[in-house]
């Protein structure tokens, strides 16, 4: 069990995207926490799938808070659509622009979250220097560009890094002392992020390792009773 509240978000590019906007309304009403929407440019990663009049259209069939992982170069340039679309929070990835920091203050500045990325082969030395720049960090946990492909177990160790890293930072910048891990996270949870391969036994890893916002696509689009997944994502398999 988790210390923290975990947050499931269903990857709709695993729905059906002749009705996108019923895949939403199916997700809000099993209980998702959030939807995930992934857009690809064709470069950044070897696939396309849709763009901000898509995400605005999804907006308006529910009331979930809209994740929008973007997997395209140049994340600047497209901030001000996503979040007229209706984004609540915008992730780039850290591979796909040299302007990382402005890029993600541009969201902030915007009203909305911002997310960073890091694909699976990018070094973990690097995420220490954008914790407090960002509201989440995503761990990659396979290669981006498409759904069900096969978990990599080798991330979780650069989950419990940066939960590691982000327990430092968060007891040194509160300046109060916790008398547990536990009560940090109560107090100031930062979100990490796994999206890739995420199912009722992945899930669990990956809580374990420290991460608290789990993306899972085909193993709940593909589950006969969608509540009942994302119930086995949060809290295990019922015996
Ligand atoms: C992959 C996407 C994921 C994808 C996950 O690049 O970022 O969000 O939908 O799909 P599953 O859970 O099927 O691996
Ligand atoms: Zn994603």
């Amino acid at each position: 069990m988790a210390d923290w509240p975990i947050i499931v978000e269903p990857s709709i590019l695993s729905g059906d995207f002749g009705k996108l906007a019923e895949e939403a309304k199916r997700a809000e009403a099993a209980g998702a926490d959030a939807l995930h929407l992934d857009v690809m440019d064709g470069h950044f990663v070897p696939n396309l799938t849709f763009g901000p009049r898509a995400v605005a259209a999804i907006n308006r069939a529910t009331k979930l808070f809209l994740d929008v992982h973007l997997m395209i170069y140049n994340p600047y340039d497209y901030i001000e659509r996503f979040v007229e679309a209706g984004a609540d929070r915008l992730t780039i990835h850290l591979e796909a622009t040299e302007d990382v920091e402005e890029t993600l203050e541009f969201i902030r500045r915007c009203g909305i979250q911002a997310g960073l990325a890091f694909c699976p082969e990018t070094s973990e030395s690097i995420i220490p220097k954008y914790l407090n720049k960002c509201d989440l960090m995503l761990l990659m946990t396979v290669n981006p560009g498409f759904g069900g492909q096969e978990f990599m177990p080798e991330i979780l160790e650069k989950v419990k890094f940066t939960r590691q890293i982000c327990d430092q930072l968060l007891i040194r910048k509160s300046g109060k002392t916790f008398s547990t891990k536990q009560e940090a996270h109560r107090t100031a949870p930062f979100n990490i992020q796994v999206d890739g391969g995420i199912n009722e036994t992945t899930a669990q890893q990956c809580i374990e390792a420290g991460a608290n916002v789990l993306v899972s696509g085909n193993y709940l689009f593909g589950a006969k009773d969608m509540r009942e997944a994302i119930g086995k994502l949060k809290t295990g398999t019922s015996p």
